[in-house]
């Protein structure tokens, strides 16, 4: 057997670009991309008390979320992101992640998704409303109220209009606390737990509130309760769904609202094909399958922008990867965002072109990775697909937008965002 090699460090100069990156106003995901360029799929990065190893590429990424996956823990608990959802099954590693994961998972199922796109569409409908036409909006804020509202309604069956506005700062620092920047750099604690406590405080109440007014519902908040689940690990679980199904998503919405703010000619065929729908009533779950261009146009905002850009692992012992070895114990990052930018599969890759997408066209496994893969891939990938394209198809329905700002960076907060934000002037049609 080949002698295992050790996996490159850039050297100092480029070390401490990656950390003005990471602290400054950019972030370091040019600074990564052009490590991987330079060293390979596999390489270390040395910050202050903190040295990953970046993973990329198919071959890397196969090995890390399929074959070598029991060797690779998710939980760490010096990582701010276990403190905060404790027990929830994306922190969660072997039997408790799965036992987890099989009683999340049917909220999740394609047919229970397909019963949301009413509330989905409802939902878009409210926030459409709630706009004066001809004002411009920042669509990083107005698309995490809509996520929120939605993720809320159809997995808990729960209304948050009352709580929205009230809860919208606590949420925004909870995640900036969880932000690899932050968490590198230790964040300002005090504010955090107390937006945290907040957040809890919600998520207990709805807990109580539907043990005495059971609504006999199908939605998960019901079935974790009658399946006899204590209230902490229902927090638990219902706080990880309240993040991973609502961060995500907005940036998902953000980045392609700008994507085709920023190539106004793709609007057109956006709104032929919403106007293909009903104007009076949600779509049916054949008609949004339909939405073909509109699945072309968000798979490649997902491929340019993927709002988790990192798979974020531990090792439990020594590995060996593409010819590299990584001792037990070390931080393993599988760089989603670089795997999607690897010109060897996606010719000219920074540029939007929705076509790669185009029915009929293949891409070769684990070089497109926006929900992960092998068994602990996104548990809400179907949910995320029809709630963009439901959405989405109502915007364009209702509304046309002229982005004002075009000037925006990728920031590395909990998922990648649009920053300083995606300002859209709205002009109903
Ligand atoms: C555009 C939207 C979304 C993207 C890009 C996304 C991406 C991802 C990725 C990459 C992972 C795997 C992380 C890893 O391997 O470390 C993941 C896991 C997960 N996602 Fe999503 N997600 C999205 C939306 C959602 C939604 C809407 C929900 C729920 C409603 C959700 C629930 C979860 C859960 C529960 C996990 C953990 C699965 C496990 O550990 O078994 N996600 N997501």
């Amino acid at each position: 057997m080949n002698k295992l090699l050790t996996p490159p460090v850039p050297n100092s100069s480029a070390g401490l670009a990656a950390l003005k990156e990471l602290i400054g106003p950019r972030n370091l995901l040019g600074a990564l991309s052009a490590m991987r360029r330079k060293l390979g799929n596999v390489f270390r990065i040395r910050l202050p008390g903190f040295s990953p190893v970046f993973l990329s590429g198919r071959e890397a990424a196969h090995f890390a979320l399929t074959e070598g996956r029991s060797a690779l823990n998710w939980r760490n608990e010096s990582d701010p992101v276990t403190g905060l959802l404790r027990h929830g099954l994306l922190v969660e590693d072997g039997e408790a992640h799965d036992s987890l994961r099989r009683k999340v998972m049917p909220a999740l199922h394609r047919q229970q998704v397909a019963g949301y796109i009413n509330k989905m569409w409802r939902r878009t409908e409210q926030v459409i409303n709630s706009w004066e036409p001809g004002k411009t909006y920042d669509m990083l804020v107005e698309m995490r109220k809509l996520a929120l509202l939605i993720v809320m309604d159809t997995l808990f069956d729960v209304d948050m209009t009352p709580d929205l506005e009230r809860l919208f700062p606590s949420i925004l620092d909870i995640l900036k606390f969880i932000s690899p920047g932050m968490w590198l750099l230790g964040g300002p604690r005090k504010r955090y737990e107390a937006s945290s406590a907040a957040i809890d405080a919600y998520l207990y109440r709805l807990i109580r509130e539907r043990r005495v007014h059971p609504t006999g519902g199908s939605d998960l908040l019901s079935g974790l309760i009658a399946d006899g689940m204590h209230d902490d690990l229902i927090r638990d679980q219902m706080l990880t769904l309240f993040i991973a199904g609502h961060d995500t998503s907005t940036a998902l919405l953000a980045w392609t609202l700008f994507l085709v703010g920023s190539h106004p000619e793709i609007q057109p065929t956006l709104q032929a094909g919403s106007d293909s729908l009903d104007m009076a009533s949600p779509p049916t779950p054949e008609q949004v399958e339909a939405l073909v261009y509109f699945k072309q146009v968000i798979d490649e905002s997902l491929r340019l922008y993927p709002p988790i850009h990192v798979g974020n692992r531990q090792s439990t012992q020594d590995l060996a990867v593409c010819g590299y070895a990584i001792p037990k114990g070390e931080r393993v990052m599988v760089s989603i965002y670089a795997t999607q930018h690897d010109e060897a599969h996606w010719p000219e890759p920074e540029r939007f072109d929705p076509q790669r997408f185009a029915p009929g066209r293949l891409h070769t496994p684990y070089t497109y990775l926006p929900f992960g893969g092998g068994p602990r891939n996104c548990l809400g990938a179907n949910f995320a697909q029809v709630e963009a394209k439901v959405v989405l198809a109502r915007l364009f329905q209702r509304c046309q937008f002229v982005l004002t700002n075009r000037r925006v960076h990728v920031h590395m907060g909990a998922t990648l965002e649009p920053r300083p934000g995606v300002f859209m002037q709205v002009r109903v049609r």
